[in-house]
């Protein structure tokens, strides 16, 4: 899953270049013949390092030889001549600071744009620095295309705000769609999976920093530098597409998470007792409509546990 940059992806590339005189190699004539001198600079942006921050450990070092591969398998199959692109890298700095790799992510775009090396763009390793470098880079020249593993999240989707970003993983609208079919109570399901329960008493515990009920206690919140720093995580853009997903259906959800969908955020990487969890889960367990000792004895709940590193 780490490694999606593949042969598909340079494909997608290929199929934006077109060049003058290419006549000897195999290249279908492209219907629009935009003459594009060569080398097709392209810039890669991703974390030089592995870090706490990135789920998916995705780094620069992973992913140069994927790409240097599929490079070489292009020009091996005469599709490209050799020399047909100019790969250059700019760390996020995704490892340093969640915040600020989305500065670094759009100030290396910037650069690359300036000095004429910006064709297209690949990687990513964090869904903000994605969001905002797609957002700018919409507006460069034509539009820059960028591909990438990253940016799960529903809010990409958006074709008007992101007309150029390609995403090789889906998103997680696509996860909210199978859960929905699957576990949520449905007037009309498409799908019949032959389920006799369909639950209607849904509670989202996840891990997410910044919503965290366990969060510590911020001395200087109100300068804005805390509530900024802390992202959210995977879990909650999770929840957020399934939430998003499931009123869109309308009926049921859409009625009953109108003014606010039951869920408890916690910090998965704070110490927690027992106790603690047990208190959560009363929390969740109230939201739902239902006794704590029902959770347990009349599976009418169903709790969506959301956890970055399974250490809950
Ligand atoms: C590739 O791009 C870099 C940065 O613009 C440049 O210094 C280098 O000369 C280029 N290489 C080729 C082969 O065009
Ligand atoms: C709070 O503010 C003080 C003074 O500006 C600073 O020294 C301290 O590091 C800050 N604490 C945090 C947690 O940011």
């Amino acid at each position: 899953m780490k490694y999606c940059y593949c042969v598909a992806l340079l494909l997608a590339l290929y199929h934006t270049v077109v060049t003058a005189d290419l006549s000897h190699w195999r290249i279908p004539r492209a219907p629009r013949a935009a003459a594009h001198r060569l080398p097709y600079n392209v810039l890669l942006v991703l974390p030089d390092k592995e870090s706490n921050n990135d789920k998916f450990g995705l780094t620069m070092e992973k992913a140069k030889p994927v790409i240097d591969i599929a490079i070489e398998d292009i020009i091996k199959q005469q599709r490209m001549p050799p020399n047909w692109i100019n790969l250059t890298y700019h760390d996020s700095r995704y490892w340093e600071d969640t915040s600020l790799a989305e500065r670094w992510a759009t100030t290396g775009v910037v650069e690359a744009y300036c000095e004429r090396r910006l064709d297209a763009i690949l990687g990513f390793a964090d869904s903000y620095s994605l969001a905002t470098v797609a957002k700018v880079s919409a507006g460069f020249g034509n539009g820059i295309p960028i591909l990438t593993t990253a940016g799960l999240t529903s809010q990409i989707g958006s074709k008007k705000n992101y007309p150029y970003l390609i995403r090789m993983q889906g998103s997680y609208r696509q996860m909210a769609d199978s859960i929905y079919q699957l576990i949520a109570y449905n007037e009309n399901p498409i799908v019949n999976y032959n389920l006799n329960t369909k639950y209607k008493n849904l509670v989202f515990m996840y891990h997410d920093k910044r919503r965290a009920i366990n969060r510590q206690l911020i001395t200087n919140a109100s300068n804005g530098d805390e509530a900024d720093s802390v992202v959210s995580s995977h879990c909650y853009f999770s929840l957020y597409a399934i939430k998003n997903y499931f009123a869109e259906q309308g009926g049921y959800f859409k009625e009953a998470w109108k003014i606010q969908t039951p869920s408890v955020a916690f910090d998965e990487e704070l110490k927690r007792t027992k106790e603690d969890v047990g208190e959560w889960l009363k929390i969740a367990s109230n939201y739902a409509n239902g006794g704590f000792l029902q959770l347990f004895l009349d599976s009418i709940i169903w709790v969506i546990v959301l956890s970055e590193n399974s250490v809950f």
